[in-house]
């Protein structure tokens, strides 16, 4: 596996990276990219100057995964979005793409990452509920009910440091997670 920069003349790769936020997402945030000409425009994003788009490959070009990442504050880089080919999830693809983009995001000067992770269908215990008044003991209590990624990020070193309440609808929550990077 080789981890690149993903560039404009790349037509193939920015196909199959389209594709694969259609698929990658499809079951559990539905709402996300559900065609591929949405997904097209959300790649191109992430092709913007002053962004950075990692991908990476097989020894065959095959895509295997993407992370995009964007800043948000002079030393905070927003990461988004992160996914891997279905069939080799869990095989350390995503953790080497988080690397790699701390190693980029760090040459740049930056010394945080930050990400939202959604939960729009029932994936943690922060779904569902209102989370009103008291935010916290809600999240100090969150427990993962089905594969949510916010335990993926915690393996990377990400905590969480809030949510954004009904962010997609009552019940629907965004998980705000981040790392020291520099
Ligand atoms: C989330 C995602 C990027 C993780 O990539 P991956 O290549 O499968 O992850 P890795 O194999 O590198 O996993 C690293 C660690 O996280 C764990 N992990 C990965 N996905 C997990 C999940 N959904 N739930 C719980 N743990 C998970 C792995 O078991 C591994 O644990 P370890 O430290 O014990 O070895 C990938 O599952 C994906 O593309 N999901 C669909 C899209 C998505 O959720 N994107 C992120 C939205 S914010």
């Amino acid at each position: 596996m080789q981890i690149s920069d993903l560039g404009h003349e790349d037509r193939h790769t920015i196909e199959q990276a389209a594709a694969l936020l259609v698929e990658g997402f499809r079951a559990d945030w539905p709402e996300a990219w559900p065609t591929h000409e949405v997904a097209l425009v959300e790649v191109y994003e992430a092709l913007e100057d002053g962004k950075i788009c990692r991908a990476a490959r097989d020894d065959d070009g095959m895509l295997l995964g993407w992370i995009g990442a964007q800043p948000t504050y002079s030393l905070v880089w927003e990461l988004h979005p992160l996914v891997v080919q279905p069939n080799l999830q869990r095989c350390g693809i995503g953790r080497a793409l988080v690397a790699d983009l701390e190693t980029q995001v760090r040459q740049r000067g930056a010394h945080t990452l930050v990400l939202g992770s959604d939960d729009e269908t029932g994936m943690t215990s922060l779904s569902g509920v209102d989370l009103y008044p008291d935010v916290w003991p809600h999240i100090a209590a969150i427990q993962n009910l089905r594969g949510h990624p916010f335990t993926f990020y915690q393996r990377c070193g990400f905590v969480i440091t809030g949510v954004v309440p009904d962010a997609n609808g009552f019940g629907k929550p965004d998980i705000l997670m981040a790392k020291r990077v520099g």
